[in-house]
């Protein structure tokens, strides 16, 4: 598998921009790290980056879809694209995963991505919501949420995701309860492990849908999620495996290009969350 070497994002403040290594992955994989010394910085060429991409299918194939993750690292990502001039109507947005709450609860990820381009050119993004109101659990629900995703683009134009310091992806937690439900499109999460939003069933897409997509974005901050990750990629994969470990293989074995997207936890002195 080839491994191209892409070129860095444009950072405006290139000292901000600790490392885009771009070099050959360890195991021929088609993988690059960005290394941010600035979180702010890197929120902004991500946003910049996934802004061409999106306008790039867009123009292509007349329509594009993006998967986001929930959770609070993504939070001022979802800032930034909310503002750009992109022909939204035409891009599908996904959340890779839910909690089984209503759009307007506070643990809602999708509530948490209307919320923040509420009045903005991504406001007119389809956004086709996991959560059944009508339906008291995530697992009696997933032939409907199947059809309201079936008209997102796919392969998925971006797939970007966050990670948990337990190697989860979206809410496909490690153990043996999901090892064997991840390879299924759809996945109704239990509340155990109970995942760090509390208590509240999921519903994730599983590793078929978030390993279809033209490229695949981990978005991640923090020494412990990067040492979590970097031990993750050099290991084999196992049918237990940490999920993040298994969703990179999946993905690799499909050719889908592979970014990680780390920046430091420590906030730059210009102001937190930015
Ligand atoms: C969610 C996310 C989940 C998240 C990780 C990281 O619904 O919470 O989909 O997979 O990406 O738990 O969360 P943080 O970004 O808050 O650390």
């Amino acid at each position: 598998m080839s491994t191209r070497r892409r070129p860095p994002p444009a950072s405006r403040r290139p000292n901000d921009r600790a490392d885009a290594s771009g070099d050959p992955d360890s195991r021929g994989r088609d993988l690059v790290w960005y290394r941010y010394t600035d979180a702010a910085t890197m929120m902004d060429d991500l946003a910049a980056a996934l802004s061409r991409t999106l306008e790039e299918a867009v123009r292509e194939r007349h329509r594009a879809s993006l998967v986001l993750p929930g959770g609070t690292t993504p939070l001022p990502l979802y800032r930034r694209l909310a503002s750009r001039p992109l022909d939204w109507p035409r891009i599908t947005v996904l959340l890779g995963d839910e909690r089984w709450v209503p759009t307007d609860d506070p643990a809602s990820n999708t509530g948490a991505w209307k919320r923040a381009v509420a009045g903005t050119p991504a406001d007119g993004a389809p956004t086709p919501s996991f959560h059944l109101p009508e339906v008291a659990r995530p697992c009696e629900a997933l032939e409907e949420i199947a059809r309201r995703i079936a008209d997102a683009p796919r392969p998925f134009d971006v797939v970007v995701l966050g990670m948990g310091t337990d190697g989860h992806v979206a809410s496909l937690f490690p153990g043996p309860g999901l090892a064997r439900h991840i390879d299924q499109p759809l996945v109704a999460a239990p509340p155990a492990p109970v995942p760090p939003g509390g208590g509240v069933p999921r519903i994730s897409l599983g590793l078929p849908l978030l390993s279809d997509a033209r490229k695949l974005i981990l978005l991640i901050r923090g020494d412990e999620k990067r040492r979590v990750l970097t031990r993750a990629l050099a290991e084999e994969p196992l049918e237990d495996g940490l999920p993040v470990a298994r969703l990179v293989a999946r993905a690799a074995a499909r050719g889908v290009p592979i970014e990680i997207w780390w920046a430091s936890a420590h906030e730059a002195s210009s102001g937190a969350g930015r």
